[in-house]
């Protein structure tokens, strides 16, 4: 993890990366006149109406009004967060990313560099423990662990007793301050600091990098006394929604076709020892969509691992709603469930490697799992439990991408509700407006564009003719006076179109992006239907190819200098004590320069 992203390195980012090509890994894309279109990833449609400008780097939807940078698809896309987003591009346009130095944010980069050698020392510290504790070793030993796999997952030992890691690591405050906020020491309310890990194996958690970002520690004692596991909490190097114990592992297989996502730290240590290496745990969390897009860039085929009880099923539910709205075409899900009292660690020590591959293969198809669980909620033999059928397959169905996969999974709802799949796939676009209603709510957005004020028209002609900005003169920033709503942000704009002519319409949104301008930026960015009279062809809609954006521009900012000219020229004349020499020219050229204006208009 890492510190703040400088704006002036978004910036630079931005003019590399490229929105069509990154879109299109995604989405295939067809051209489309000047833009490129496809069915929209963000919501289920039949006919395209998700567009993407080359030239504004910025995409848009006109069915879900989804839109932005390519930072911001990808964010929404693959559910990352904006740091990971922004590392990925970066490596994909194959640039280091930089991080603000000494910067007065929470999270400095300092911050984070300075806790990772300290989880490595710790690491290393519980080790050396364990081959010191006989406790521990027996305890490893009678689960089965070899001590080969015990090295090879870095497991060690935290010592009985409060203080055995502060006294080898904090050697001084700030030492014990890092050690904080690292979570391996705790701090009660009177102030005393003690170890949060004691007498427990350890299990070092690592990123992707293999840094080590947090630990999982299991009691060596059958007792309800304490819980038998603990984990680190969260803190700036370490966010369990998304990640994964034994993925930095379970990546370097070749070839990576397919992971098995099961519950515990054992289980996929015990499958590693087995041969198996291609095994995660999440870390005491339901699977998330984080966790499975970061799977599902590696490879296209995730088999759950759930037991068989009612809570296994249930969780295997919850993974399979989580999942169905990643299932694009080619992926693969698949659900195994252990007979009872029996997790993959204790079953592949039964059954060995080969009883438990073959439980791979006999793995429940996601499709099977779904079919199956809704057709035992209803009866099937009656019109009723056929309609109901559909009723409850219509909210899992709906969020599946448009594809191939989709329309197999309607064509099996309709070969048991024996619905026509041609309804069926008409009720899953209820709720979605259908075509000529947008093409409707689009002019709508047209009419109410005229009434925008001259602030925002300036913006948003701005947004999408940055170039505009180099014909304005110094004499524009006079008018942050104006008390008019968002001119300070128009003046930021065009200083910043000014400063950095290459932006585009993506990356000016993203200069932005966390700052109090972000949401108006956003919102005007969309009303890119502004400068064209013809709303039938979306390709042609989404560009400004007829259009009098100059002149719109022009306009606005003239009025606004109009406007600027009024109340200073009132200022002057109504002010009571003499003018000096200066405000006396300035009420010159004022009087003059407002006769121009409006010979300009007429
Ligand atoms: P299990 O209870 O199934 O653990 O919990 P396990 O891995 O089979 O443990 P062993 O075999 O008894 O050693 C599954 C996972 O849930 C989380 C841990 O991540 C564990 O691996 N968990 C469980 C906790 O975080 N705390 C607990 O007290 C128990
Ligand atoms: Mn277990």
């Amino acid at each position: 993890m890492t510190g703040r992203i400088p704006r002036s390195f978004i910036d630079e980012l931005m003019t590399r990366v490229d929105i069509v090509d990154l879109i299109d890994s995604y989405v295939s894309l067809r051209k489309m006149g000047r833009n490129y279109t496809a069915c929209c990833p963000f919501h289920s449609e039949k006919t395209p109406s998700f567009t993407v400008s080359p030239e504004k780097q910025f995409y848009y939807c006109f069915g879900c009004n989804a839109h932005g940078s390519a930072i911001g698809f990808l964010m929404e896309y693959a559910h990352l967060d904006f740091i990971e987003t922004v590392q990925e591009l970066a490596s994909r346009v194959g640039i280091e990313v930089v991080y603000e130095q000494g910067t007065q944010t929470s999270v400095s980069t300092t911050d984070f560099d300075d806790l990772y050698p300290i989880m490595a020392k710790a690491a290393q510290y519980y080790r050396q423990q364990l081959r010191q504790s006989q406790d521990a070793i027996a305890y490893l030993k009678n689960r089965g662990l070899t001590g080969e796999i015990a090295r090879d997952f870095s497991l060690g030992y935290a010592p009985k007793g409060w203080d055995n890691l502060i006294k080898k690591l904090g050697t001084d405050s700030d030492m014990r301050n890092r050690l904080l906020k690292t979570g391996l020491i705790k701090q009660n309310e009177s102030g005393h600091r003690y170890d949060r890990f004691r007498d427990r194996v350890m299990f070092p958690i690592l990123d992707n990098r293999g840094r080590i970002i947090a630990f999982g520690g299991r009691t060596l004692h059958e007792n309800d006394k304490e819980p038998k596991y603990l984990n680190s909490p969260e803190t700036p190097l370490f966010q369990k929604s998304s990640e994964l114990y034994g993925w930095y592992f379970a990546r370097k297989t070749r070839p990576l076709k397919r992971i098995i996502v099961v519950e515990g730290y054992m289980d996929v240590v015990a499958l590693a020892q087995y041969g198996i290496h291609y095994a995660v745990a999440t870390l005491g969390t339901a699977t998330t969509r984080q966790h499975l897009t970061r799977l599902f860039r590696s490879l296209s085929e995730i088999i759950f691992c759930f037991d068989g009880d009612e809570a296994g099923q249930k969780a295997a539910w919850r993974a399979l709603e989580t999942v169905l709205p990643l299932l694009q075409h080619g992926r693969q899900v698949s659900f195994m469930f252990l007979p009872q009292s029996y997790d993959p660690d204790s079953l592949v020590r039964h059954e060995g490697v080969q009883g438990f591959n073959s439980r791979f293969d006999q793995a429940t198809p996601l499709s099977n799992f779904l079919f199956d669980s809704l057709t035992r909620q209803v009866n099937m033999n009656s019109l009723d439990g056929q309609a109901r059928l559909v009723e409850l397959a219509k909210p899992l169905l709906k969020p599946l991408p448009v594809g191939p996969y989709r329309d197999l999974m309607l064509q099996r709802l309709s070969e048991l509700s024996r619905v026509n799949l041609n309804n069926l796939m008409r009720l899953m676009q209820t709720g979605e407006a259908p075509k000529p209603f947008l093409i409707k709510k689009n002019r709508a957005v047209v009419a109410s564009l005229k009434e925008l004020s001259l602030v925002h028209k300036a913006i948003v002609c701005l947004l999408h003719k940055p170039m505009l900005s180099q014909s304005l003169d110094d004499l524009s920033q006079k008018l942050s006076v104006l008390d008019q709503p968002d001119i300070k942000l128009l003046l930021s704009l065009i200083e910043l179109t000014r400063m950095n002519p290459q932006l585009k319409l993506g990356a000016i949104c993203e200069h932005w992006r966390g700052t109090s301008y972000e949401q108006t930026i956003n919102q005007l960015a969309r009303q890119n239907t502004h400068f064209t009279d013809t709303n039938v062809d979306i390709a042609q809609e989404f560009t400004d190819t007829n259009v009098d954006i100059d002149q719109e521009f022009f306009h606005a900012i003239n009025r606004l200098h109009e406007d600027y000219a009024i109340q200073r020229l009132m200022f002057l004349l109504q002010k009571v004590t003499e003018l000096t020499v200066e405000e006396k020219q300035e009420l010159k050229s004022l009087s003059q320069s407002r006769g121009q204006i409006h010979s300009y208009h007429q």
